[in-house]
């Protein structure tokens, strides 16, 4: 097999995603380049991640960081020019809907190299938020597609994407969750917090929940009553922590407010938690294969099997409360069959379409 494939990663969610992708790659024989972005640059950000994922080091962290959208697109854009022009790949591979996915895919379609999207064709319908503009605009360049969801293959097909490009092929975010599954240890997690028996786990970082300081205090209010009912425990993403901590949710009764968590903490507190409070993409999914009643802080998901086949309910914060009450009183049991193809094996199927592609076009 020829060509050199070459991986854009930059945040948090990017890491989980990309870890078993990359493995099955590396079991394949496949020549590969990781290149880091930086948009995420905190330890407990990414390198924590690198460690207990086992992804190899990048071959280069361009170290590109925050900014504006602008800043930000425009620094990645020409940071990641240099790199794939120096390196020279038969295909790149980017990984959901960040900012990083997004310039990742642009500079490889200026280029003329070929782009391969995992996650492909999820949607929310809301063009206010950056990721669903983001997803579109790579589906749109993006010669292989791979789709976590049936639900992702229809809305692919309604936007014209050749159906030959698009493979159903599971989700690489739950290879993950699957193969770290006996670390997670939930008792010496809540152990360390701190945390009664019954706790359940909060993690808000959406602009929409948290940029604005009036949504900021809504979400904030909501969840210093719902810690009346349970204990909560919040790893803050950076994003939220000035706006939610102004509008007072650090020191309120009953809710422990921490840092960023590393994936099998983070994990091991969500598989024990009576209930998972969140505005993630990953978590509801997350949420959904380990059985654990999530709500969902939004009006919209563009993860709907996570509804359907799953543990997750959208609600407002004036919502949360009574949907809490609910969940802590059996009333959302989870459902018998959780999503195709959520089996621990998306990563080998993307590696099979991928190296039968290279065989063809490199
Ligand atoms: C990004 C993604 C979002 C994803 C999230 C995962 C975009 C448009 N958004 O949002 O889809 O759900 O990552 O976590 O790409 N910061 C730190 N340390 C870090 C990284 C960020 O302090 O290591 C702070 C900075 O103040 C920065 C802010 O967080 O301005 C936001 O970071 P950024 O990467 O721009 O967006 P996220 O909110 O993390
Ligand atoms: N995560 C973690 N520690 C935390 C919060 C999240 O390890 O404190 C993991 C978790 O697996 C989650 C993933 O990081 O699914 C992605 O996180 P995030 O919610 O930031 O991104 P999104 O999925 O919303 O894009």
């Amino acid at each position: 097999m020829n060509g050199r494939i070459l991986h854009v990663v930059g945040t948090r969610p990017n890491f989980v995603k990309a870890a078993p992708v990359v493995a099955a790659l590396r079991t394949a024989g496949c020549d590969q380049v990781l290149v880091h972005t930086g948009q995420h640059y905190d330890e407990r950000m990414s390198d924590i991640f690198f460690r207990q994922l086992s992804l190899p080091e990048p071959d280069t962290d361009l170290g590109v960081g925050s900014g504006s959208h602008a800043r930000q697109t425009a620094d990645l854009l020409v940071a990641l020019e240099g790199e794939l022009t120096a390196r020279d790949p038969a295909l790149v591979m980017v990984y959901g809907d960040v900012n990083s996915t997004l310039a990742a895919a642009l500079v490889a379609a200026k280029l003329g190299i070929p782009l391969a999207h995992v996650e492909a064709g999820l949607r929310s319908f809301d063009m206010a938020m950056p990721e669903e503009v983001n997803r579109r605009l790579v589906d749109q360049l993006a010669e292989l597609l791979f789709a976590t969801s049936p639900e992702a293959v229809g809305h692919l097909a309604r936007e014209g994407v050749d159906p030959a490009r698009v493979h159903l092929v599971g989700n690489p975010m739950i290879d993950t969750l699957l193969t770290h599954l006996n670390h997670f240890d939930p008792d010496a997690a809540r152990a360390a917090h701190g945390l009664p028996e019954r706790y359940g786990v909060v993690t808000l970082h959406r602009p929409a929940n948290v940029d604005d300081p009036e949504a900021a205090g809504a979400a904030a209010r909501a969840l210093t009553e719902a810690a009346r009912l349970l204990d909560l425990v919040v790893p803050l993403h950076p994003r939220g922590r000035a706006a939610l901590g102004a509008a007072g949710l650090d020191g309120a009764p009953g809710v422990h407010v921490v840092d960023p968590l590393g994936y099998v903490e983070f994990m091991s507190l969500v598989r024990g938690a009576a209930a998972v409070i969140t505005d993630s993409g990953g978590v509801q999914e997350e949420t959904t294969v380990l059985g654990v009643p999530c709500l969902t802080l939004r009006t919209t998901t563009e993860r709907p099997v996570t509804v359907t086949h799953g543990t997750n309910r959208l609600v407002g914060p004036d919502e949360l409360v009574p949907a809490l009450r609910k969940v802590l009183d059996g009333g959302q049991p989870a459902p018998d069959e959780g999503p195709p193809l959520w089996d621990g094996r998306a990563g080998a199927r993307i590696a099979a379409e991928v190296t039968r592609w290279l065989d063809h076009h490199a």
